[in-house]
């Protein structure tokens, strides 16, 4: 298979992280919107039209499925992603939200639900997990922890002061949903906050769980083939890549 991955900008490569270390892909291409991130702040119409013209860049390759690795896209724009494309779409969030269902039997645990403005207005996490019966539920945008991973400020005062800011009032949770690319990146430091073991769900392995269920792999590719765009100064994102992907 062929893939296209997609995001706002950078923080989709958490994603490409997860998927490279189960060697599912045989070419991975990825776009990274980064003239026009964050989408996380900007309206359902805006972030529907961004994503269209994704697939519109993917049909330039032959792929077999998109992934949308960024949550603020998933959470608005997959049904419409999926008018335009003639390939499947998947995103970050169902997969998620299934991950969770499948990590915690019990329905009363306590989930922390973090991601950006736009995701949680959407209470697209919220909702699925509703309908799956778990209701002790609380969710938090947190978009300033989007620019400090972008300044890789993955530990320090300004996180400890910005962690403070968004969790001073909020119960130690069983689980965290990790419901934006970026969080990844701050996993520890989020989990450490609560000073409680957490279980944290993260898009990158929730996306090769579902895709695992969904598809049938029956080779492994240790060294696919792997291309970065970006709509803005792609040189940084691919330096980016390098850092993260130790490519
Ligand atoms: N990729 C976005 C997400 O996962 C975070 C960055 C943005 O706001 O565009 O929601």
């Amino acid at each position: 298979m062929k893939i296209g991955v997609f995001d706002s900008g950078i923080g989709g490569l958490t994603v490409v992280k997860s998927l490279l270390e189960h060697a599912l892909f045989e070419e991975i291409i990825y776009f990274g919107d980064t003239a026009r991130v964050p989408y996380g702040i900007k309206d359902k119409n805006t972030i529907i039209r961004y994503a269209i013209e994704a697939v519109e860049f993917f049909k330039n390759f032959e792929i077999d499925l998109i992934i949308v690795a960024c949550n603020t896209v998933s959470a608005y724009a997959l049904d419409e992603m999926r008018e335009s494309s003639a390939c499947p779409v998947i995103g970050v969030v169902e997969a998620g939200i299934l991950a969770t269902v499948n990590a915690l039997t019990n329905k009363n645990s306590n989930i922390l639900i973090l991601g950006t403005k736009a995701t949680v207005n959407s209470k697209a996490y919220e909702n699925g997990l509703k309908e799956r019966g778990y209701n002790n539920l609380e969710s938090k945008a947190t978009g300033l922890f989007v620019p400090l991973v972008e300044e890789e400020i993955y530990s320090g005062k300004v996180l400890e002061a910005t962690l403070e800011h968004y969790f001073k009032d909020v119960q130690k949770p069983d689980a965290i949903i990790l419901g934006c690319t970026h969080f990844p990146l701050i996993s520890q430091e989020i989990e450490n906050y609560f000073s409680k073991k957490s279980i944290i769900i993260h898009s990158g392995d929730a996306i090769v769980e579902y895709l695992e269920n969904e598809f049938e792999f029956t080779q492994k590719y240790e060294n696919p083939t792997l291309k970065f765009f970006a709509s803005e100064n792609p040189d940084a994102l691919k330096a980016v890549a390098a850092k993260w992907l130790s490519l």
